[in-house]
Order: C-alpha cells, then structure tokens, then sequence
C-alpha cells in the first residue's frame, strides 16, 4: 500500500558538477531518459570553484544525493577522491560518474570510453575490430577511450600527438593492454606520412579553438571513417578536414555524450534508456 509519504517523497536527485557548467547538457539529457522511462528524478548542474570538488561531493552526499557526473576540470580529482573504483575508471584514470551507495560510499565509474565505442559501433555502424585506427590527442580524453578502443581488437593502433612524449608515454602504459592488436603505437603528427586509417578519432582540445591539426597528406584509406569527440551545430575543424581529405563517412561527438550518459543512467537507476530519440532531440536543438 502506498502512503502519503510515498507521494511526497522528493524525487531521488542528481547533479553534474564541473567548471563551466552552465552549458551543461547533461541535465537536458538525464531529463530526458528519465521521462522515457518513467524514473522519477531531478537532475541539476552545479558549478564548483577550483579546489572545492571534494567539499561540494560531501555536501550532496550529505543532502541525500543519489549520483554524480562529473566533468572538466575535476574528472582527476573524482578518480582520487571516491572510496571505490571500476575497472574502467581505474584504466582511464578518470571518473566521469559516481554512484552513491546508501551507506555513502562513493563508486567511481568511467563511461566516457564505453560510450564512444556505442556511438562507433551502434549508431555510427563502424567496425573497430581488425581495422587500422589513428587516435589523435594523448591528454585526459584520449586516455579516458583507450582502453575501451583497445577492447574492441583493433589491428594497429597509433597515437599523434603535438607533444609526441605524451603519445609515447600513453603507450607504454596501456601496452599491457593490447592483446587483440598487432601493433600499438605513437608519435607526432609528422610521423604519420606514409601510413594509411580506416577509422580516425579526434580526442584533441584543438577544434574548441576552431584550430585545424597539421596532418599530412594520404593517411586516410578509401572510405575512411573520421569522428570528431567535440559536438556542435556546425561541423568542427577536424570535420571538415576530414571531408576535405575524403571520408567516406564523419561525424561528430553528439552521440557519445548521449551514450555515455545513458551507461551512467544505467549505473545509477538498473534502466537503459533509448539513446537515438535524445540524440535526435539534442540534435535539434542544437
Ligand atoms: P583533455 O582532457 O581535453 O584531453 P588535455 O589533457 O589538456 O585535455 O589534452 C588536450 C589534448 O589536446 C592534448 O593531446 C593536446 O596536445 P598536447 O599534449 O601537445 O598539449 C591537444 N591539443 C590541444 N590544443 C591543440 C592544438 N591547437 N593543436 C594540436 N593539439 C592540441
């Protein structure tokens, strides 16, 4: 029998945290999967000033807050600061999501590289396994896919970077985890004369400044694919090289935020949401 304090019972709530937020999408997205499948929950987004991660976790938690994402700058500070970690978020060095469990404690997820490969593989219709990939960028959001690209069995898989050490280092550290794939390895832009991708992924900071990378000539193979991890309502700069040098197919990051935060949702609430209905949603109110 349901009681009255059922009924007034407040929704079981939710925040993204970051720094900015204002532009957030991910409240827009949460509201969205909760009205598909009828969760009754609030989400917000909450600003929070450098330095105050930890204290603004605490005070959700504090308040009865049921889970978190967790986006720039502060994906790092989560890793640290939750009492416990998936295997994934332990690889990506990153948490992008956090449930909090009744008794408190804080589980660090990372959704970020499992959503790319959804989007990829699922939406996209891309095939990963036993193609040449190129990963371009060796900062938190190349790091944060890696692991889930390498799942897939790519046969060779290489890194450019601008700083080519960080490419290098980012390597050495996942070769461990490589097993389906022939080659695995990285350099700098320049470097990349000469070798051919069947699939592209641009993990850089570049196209938020609108800035087009240095990349040679030739290295797209016939009907390549080129995926761009920013979004926008106009094709980024990576896009547009990317047509420019002949894609077979390009696309942008729209559906890997819809999916990871879907992978989030499922963490939290036990649901899959429908991801393609709130893509095209988002999309259009781009
Ligand atoms: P993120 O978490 O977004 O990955 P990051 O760790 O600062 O942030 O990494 C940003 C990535 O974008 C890096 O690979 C960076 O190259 P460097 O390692 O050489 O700094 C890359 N990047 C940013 N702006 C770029 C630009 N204008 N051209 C080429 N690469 C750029």
């Amino acid at each position: 029998m349901s009681s009255l304090f059922d009924f007034d019972a407040r929704p079981d709530a939710y925040a993204v945290m970051g720094n900015p937020i204002a532009h957030s999408k991910s409240p827009r997205i949460h509201t969205l999967f909760a009205e598909q499948t009828a969760q009754r929950i609030e989400y917000t987004a909450i600003l929070v000033d450098p330095g105050g991660f930890d204290q603004a976790v605490g005070n959700f938690a504090a308040a009865g807050g049921k889970g978190l994402n967790v986006t720039v700058p502060f994906k790092r500070e989560a890793w640290e600061f939750v009492d416990e970690r998936s295997d994934r978020a332990e690889h990506a060095g990153a948490v992008n999501t956090v449930k909090i469990e009744k008794n408190g404690r804080l589980f660090g997820d990372n959704t970020d590289g499992i959503g790319l490969v959804t989007d990829l593989t699922d939406n996209q219709g891309w095939t990963l396994g036993g193609r040449r990939l190129l990963l371009l960028g060796a900062g938190g959001a190349a790091r944060g896919v890696l692991g889930p690209l390498l799942e897939q069995a790519p046969a060779h898989l290489y890194i450019a970077n601008r700083t080519p050490d960080r490419a290098v280092d980012l390597i050495e550290e996942f070769s461990g985890r490589a097993a389906g794939t022939d080659s695995l390895d990285g350099g700098g832009f320049e470097h990349l004369s000469g070798q051919t991708f069947d699939v592209v992924i641009n993990a850089t900071a570049a196209s938020l400044a609108g800035e087009a990378l240095p990349l040679p000539d030739g290295i797209l193979a016939p009907e390549a694919k080129c995926y761009d991890m920013m979004y926008g309502a106009e094709p980024t700069a990576f896009m547009r090289w990317a047509m420019e040098a002949g894609a077979g197919q390009v696309a942008d990051g729209l559906g890997m935020l819809v999916e990871q935060a879907a992978e989030s949702f499922y963490l939290w609430r036990g649901v899959r949401p429908q991801t393609q209905p709130v893509i095209a949603q988002l999309r259009a109110e781009l």
